[in-house]
Order: structure tokens, then C-alpha cells, then sequence
């Protein structure tokens, strides 16, 4: 299934942030129906799409105030044909230095937050017969996650959610695919982020540059178009080559 673009019903987590934020113009450029679930603000660049988009402030760490924003996106948008799960957090810090705490923190958003939005996102679409669920996942999942295991996991739980969502779900016409992306300069990182890292993962790309918010985004929507249709339960990196598995 796919959706027709022009009003199209999209759910976007994280939408505020940058891989978010360009998923966010690239649907709204096409006449969606946008609601954003973070727990920022999103800034308004452009005025005249900024009629598409509602913004509902969720803390995707807890269930319940998950629970009350889709209640209430649902509501706005009078069902939902398509869910980006966009928003993570990240921390860089050795495996032996892992606490229980940051553990809980990043799984608590990253992988408990998908699954949630899933589950409650699902029903409604299952009702109308079809769908489109886009979990941005990581490279990460795939390929390690020496100085990130926790962010690593989470990513590798997104990928098994996206297999038994498509799984479950494919009966009622709904496609769940994960995208990887691979270095994407955002805020997300930016804390520890050095010019020498900038440069290692840029050496890593056979195209040689790092992503921009706007590669992942063109990849959300070729997933939620009817090109993307027959596509589901797959990993599709997004890396510029970083790794090719
Ligand atoms: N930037 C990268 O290099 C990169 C690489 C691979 C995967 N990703 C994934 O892409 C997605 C988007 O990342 P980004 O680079 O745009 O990061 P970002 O930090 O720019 O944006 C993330 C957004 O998620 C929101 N968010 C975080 N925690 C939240 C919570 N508890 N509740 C609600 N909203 C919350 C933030 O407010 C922010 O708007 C993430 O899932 C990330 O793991 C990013």
C-alpha cells in the first residue's frame, strides 16, 4: 500500500530535529498532513507549509504521555496513513562504562519509543486497511557500535521491530521498512563530535561527504510512495557506502 500524497495523514517523531525536520519538508512539500510528536518545538522555516503542520510536545520516554499524543494526532489528523519513527538520542561512552541508567535512557526512547508508537499506531491503520510505518534505525544496528554499544542495540531492536511489525502487519496492507543512515551532521552527536571524526567517516564514503538530513528524507519518501510499495522489512542504509551489508 501506498498513500496518495496530496492530504496525505503523517505522523512524524522527532520531526523538530534534523533528519526529522527534512522528512517533515519533504511531505509537507508534497500537500501531506503533518503531525510532530518531540519534545521540542519544531522551528517554522517556511510559512506557507506551516498551516500542514501541527506540533504536539511528547515525551517519548513515557508511555503514557506517548499514549495521550497519538490519541490526540489521530484525532487531528482523522487517521494516519504514514508514521516516521525519526526521533533517538545518542551517547558516546565505552562499553565498560555503560550504566544501568544510560542503558534504560537510550532503550527507553530509541527502542521502547518505536515500539510504542508501533503498537498504537498499527490498530488505526490496520482499521483502514492499509499503511506505511518508516523507523530510522542506524548503520549502527549493523555495524557495531564500538563507543555506542547501548545506541547500537537500540538500533538493532528498531530492525527486529521493523521485521515483526512487517511480519504481523503485511496482511492488512501496511509496509514497515527501517532506514540506516550512516554519518548525518545534525545536533545529534554534535556534543562530541571532532573535526577528526568529520574527516574518518567522510574518508569511509566512497562518494567522500558525510549525509544531509535531506538524503534520509528522500529515502522516507520514496517508502511511503507507491514505488516503494513492494518493499517491506528491510534494512536500506542510507551511508553514502560507509558500509555496503
Ligand atoms: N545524525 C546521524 O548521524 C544519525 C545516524 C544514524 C541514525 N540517526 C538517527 O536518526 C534519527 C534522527 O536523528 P538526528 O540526527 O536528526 O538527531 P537530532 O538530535 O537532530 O534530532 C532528534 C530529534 O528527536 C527528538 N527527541 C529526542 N528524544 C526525544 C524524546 N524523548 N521524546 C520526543 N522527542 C525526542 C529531539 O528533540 C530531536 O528533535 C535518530 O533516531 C537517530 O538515532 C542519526
Amino acid at each position: 500500500m501506498t498513500t496518495d500524497r496530496q492530504g496525505a495523514r503523517v505522523i512524524v517523531t522527532g520531526g523538530s530535529g534534523g533528519i526529522g525536520a527534512a522528512i517533515v519538508d519533504r511531505f509537507t512539500g508534497e500537500g501531506a498532513q503533518i503531525v510532530v510528536l518531540d519534545r521540542r518545538p519544531l522551528v517554522r522555516t517556511d510559512p506557507d507549509r506551516a498551516a500542514a503542520v501541527t506540533d504536539i510536545t511528547c515525551d517519548l520516554a513515557d508511555p503514557a504521555d506517548v499514549r495521550r499524543a497519538v490519541a490526540r494526532a489521530v484525532e487531528v489528523l482523522g487517521g494516519v496513513d504514514v508514521l516516521v519513527n525519526c526521533a533517538g538520542i545518542f551517547q558516546s561512552v565505552p562499553l565498560l562504562e555503560i550504566t544501568v541508567d544510560d542503558w534504560d535512557r537510550i532503550l527507553d526512547v530509541n527502542a521502547r519509543g518505536t515500539l510504542l508508537m508501533m503498537q498504537i499506531v498499527a490498530p488505526v491503520m490496520i482499521t483502514s486497511g492499509r499503511g506505511v510505518i518508516v523507523n530510522i534505525a542506524s548503520m549502527a544496528a549493523k555495524h557495531g557500535g564500538g563507543g555506542e554499544a547501548h545506541y547500537a542495540a537500540s538500533k538493532a531492536a528498531v530492525l527486529a521491530l521493523t521485521r515483526a511489525g512487517a511480519q504481523e502487519w503485511g496482511a492488512h496492507g501496511i509496509t514497515v521498512n527501517a532506514i540506516c543512515p550512516g554519518y548525518v551532521l545534525t545536533d545529534m552527536g554534535s556534543d562530541t563530535r571532532s573535526e577528526a571524526d568529520v574527516v574518518a567517516w567522510t574518508a569511509k564514503s566512497p562518494l567522500g561527504r558525510l549525509g544531509c538530513p535531506d538524503d534520509i528524507a528522500g529515502v522516507a519518501q520514496f517508502l511511503s510512495s507507491p514505488a516503494g510499495s513492494y518493499l517491506t522489512g528491510q534494512a536500506i542504509n542510507v551511508t553514502g557506502g560507509m558500509i555496503m551489508h
